[in-house]
């Protein structure tokens, strides 16, 4: 897999202390109810972040919010120091961005993966190479078989998704985020929906990615593979970041809630 470079350039580079991503007092609503309630996230390039917490507690919709699949309605989301959410009153002077730029720098993989089904593992990595990045049809097929070759499905490629395992098909969608080369990866329970047999090959892909240097955010339950992977480990309950902290933090985490729950996951 290719290496990338996990900081800014040199030290006189504008970008050096930005983080990747900076969530601010955002909130989000659905209907009457709130669900993020004043989420405030700092992640720093290169950081593997891993979120986690009771069902319903907002962790898809903090995934959600970052690539503005749910927009906040209010608050401030930067990605790389450009704005693009709603922003903060009086803060002035921030570039802000719209929404194919954000995605062309944030990729997601569901915990369903969302490969479609009539296309083959090549194209349903190449088809958002032509639409995000528009590139022509063998360009794309040239990028996509260079992404499965990185998680090791290159000879997979004209298989569709039906003949493909679900750790397999997981593993396709794993490809099609790296192939269009974002500063970041969201993960939304990517092994959730796996027989435990097929969890295993899925943790092996991210722990290459990992190895990459690529950002990740990860909402996992496989508390093995957090432990492991958590630069940054956030519990979340009710819409809200109860506690974060750093590596270690699933044998010093200091709230009541956040021990409970891992009690009952563990
Ligand atoms: N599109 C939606 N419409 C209405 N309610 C939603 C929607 N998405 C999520 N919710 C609600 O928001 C809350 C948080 O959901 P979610 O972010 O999916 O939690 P988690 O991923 O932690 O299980 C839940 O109560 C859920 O029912
Ligand atoms: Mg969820």
């Amino acid at each position: 897999m290719r290496t990338r470079s996990s900081a800014a350039a040199s030290p006189t580079d504008a970008l050096v202390d930005t983080p990747i991503i900076r969530l601010r007092g955002v909130n989000k609503s659905f209907g009457k109810t709130q669900v993020l309630h004043g989420i405030d996230l700092e992640i720093e390039r290169g950081q593997h972040v891993v979120l986690f917490g009771p069902s319903g507690s907002g962790k898809s919709t903090v995934l959600r919010s970052i690539n503005l699949l749910a927009e906040p309605d209010s608050g401030s989301l930067q990605v790389d120091g450009v704005e693009y959410g709603p922003g903060l009153p009086g803060e002035a002077g921030v570039r802000r961005g719209g929404r194919l730029a954000l995605r062309r720098k944030v990729g997601m993989v569901f915990q369903q993966f969302n490969l479609f089904p009539h296309l083959c593992a090549l194209d349903n990595v190449g088809l958002p190479l032509r639409k995000v990045h528009g590139m022509g049809r063998q360009q794309a097929r040239d990028a996509a078989a260079v992404a499965l070759r990185q998680v090791g499905l290159l000879d997979r490629a004209g298989n569709y998704p039906a003949e493909l395992s679900g750790g397999q098909q997981q593993r396709v969608a794993i490809a099609r985020a790296l192939a269009l080369e974002p500063e970041v990866i969201l993960f939304d329970e990517p092994t959730s929906a796996l027989d435990p047999e097929l969890v295993g090959e899925v943790l092996k892909t991210m722990r290459l990615v990992a190895e990459t240097g690529m950002t990740m955010v990860v909402v996992t339950h496989e508390i093995g593979f957090a432990k492991e992977i958590g630069d940054l480990n956030v519990f979340m309950e009710d819409g809200r970041i109860v506690e974060t902290g750093p590596r270690g933090f699933y044998e010093n985490c200091s709230s009541d809630r956040a021990r409970e729950f891992l009690r009952a996951v563990m």
